[in-house]
């Protein structure tokens, strides 16, 4: 008997998890039971990650062991520094950067230690990142700092200035919003990868390079540019217009589990609000809130039986923006915070393991017969 068809492995279930919920449909989102506008808005990114690998949210004294855990374990070698400085000489893109330096700033790591491991990795992420941006500006790198959260730490490594409360708070939303989803690709690599019986730190990698991609982690720098210029111009409905015309995506909508707006927009929307409205650029906020009702509505024109609205890409694009994050390094913003669910992922996965090995349909050539290399 052949196995079923499902490219893309469109609805199609490969694991149970306890870790995020998402309601395609209806358009929710619940990370370990807690919605997500309640969980972003309020946790510290230390408290969401321990959340995601212990299932419950941490006591004041856990809160501070973890977050002391984790800033001990910043700071990255020379060797891993060398590796940054050639990729920003190169001019390589961030995700390139964050994945050789991962798999480079992990040298160390025994194995033996799942949890340690974990949090080993977690916590260099933003000081690759961070460290690639400092050589790509022709500056030194910053030295993380142990009295700063994971969130401000990210943005002190960036500039070398402390950051504003806003600014954090605002970081702190989006790493909590988006720091685990089911079952999106970048965690099914990872899941996959530790299927095999392979380690974590070659589930990141692969996931890194897995949320790279535009139709994943790599929409929101082409949102930021297309809300600009359609600022700039004034003609959001022309712009819409064009793309679909042309038979182009429109970034920043659309979702493969969602036939709703992702909630993650609602709840990035809000933070990008207070945001702007607080000494941010107001008006291109509100030119962006009508983009969004322009293109929807052009959308359903364009597709009437396939429900296209605003996914968290579009949100993210502004708040990050707003948060001063720049627009290179807006992936490689998403993997600092999605680093907590694809370890978490992984632990799962080692925990109740099965091979992940999805069968083909072979539609090649049959019957063939051997030629000579001289007589061809
Ligand atoms: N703009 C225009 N048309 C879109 C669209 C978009 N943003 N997203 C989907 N469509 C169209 C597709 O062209 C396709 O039409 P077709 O059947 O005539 O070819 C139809 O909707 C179904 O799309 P499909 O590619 O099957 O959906 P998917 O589940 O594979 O795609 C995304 C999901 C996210 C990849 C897709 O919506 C997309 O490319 N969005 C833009 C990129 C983006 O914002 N990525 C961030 C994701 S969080």
């Amino acid at each position: 008997m052949t196995d079923s068809l499902n490219p893309g492995l469109e609805g199609v279930a490969v694991a149970e998890t306890r870790l995020s919920q998402i309601n395609g449909g209806q358009g929710n989102l619940a990370i370990r039971g807690f919605p997500i506008d309640e969980l972003a808005g309020n946790a510290r990114y230390e408290e969401t990650v321990f959340l995601l690998l212990n299932g419950r949210l941490p006591t004041s004294t856990e809160y501070a062991d973890f977050r002391d855990e984790l800033s001990s374990h910043r700071q990255i070698s020379e060797e891993v520094q060398a590796v940054l400085r050639r990729a920003a000489r190169e001019e390589k893109p961030a995700m390139d950067a964050l994945r050789m330096g991962v798999a480079a700033a992990n040298l160390g790591v025994t194995e033996q230690d799942q949890g340690e491991d974990v949090r080993r990795v977690i916590a260099v992420f933003p000081t690759i990142v961070a460290t690639y941006w400092r050589y790509r500006q022709g500056k030194e790198p910053v030295t993380p700092r142990d009295d700063l959260g994971h969130t401000a730490n990210y943005l002190y490594m960036l500039t070398g200035e402390e950051p504003s409360e806003a600014q954090v708070a605002g970081l702190e939303t989006y790493l909590n919003t988006v720091a685990d989803h089911g079952l999106n690709a970048s965690t099914f690599s990872a899941r996959v990868v530790v299927s095999t019986g392979s380690d974590l730190v070659s589930a990141v990698t692969a996931a890194v390079g897995t949320l790279k991609g535009p139709l994943h982690g790599g929409a929101p720098g082409p949102v930021l540019e297309m809300l600009r210029e359609v600022y700039e111009t004034g003609d959001a409905e022309r712009y819409v217009r064009e793309t679909l015309d042309a038979g182009e995506r429109l970034m920043g909508f659309g979702h493969r589990v969602y036939r709703a707006r992702d909630p993650r927009a609602a709840v990035l929307e809000s933070a990008a609000k207070r945001f702007y409205i607080d000494g941010g650029d107001a008006d291109f906020f509100d030119a962006a809130q009508e983009f969004e009702d322009i293109a929807t509505d052009l959308l359903s024109e364009h597709m009437p039986d396939r429900q296209l609205e605003t996914n968290v890409e579009f949100y993210t694009a502004i708040l990050l923006d707003g948060v001063g994050i720049p627009k290179d390094l807006f992936t490689a913003t998403f993997a600092i915070s999605r680093v907590g669910g694809w370890t978490a992922h992984a632990l799962e996965q080692m925990d109740d393991n099965r091979l992940i090995r999805p069968s083909s349909h072979y539609v090649g050539d049959t019957q063939r017969s051997w030629t000579p290399v001289a007589e061809r």
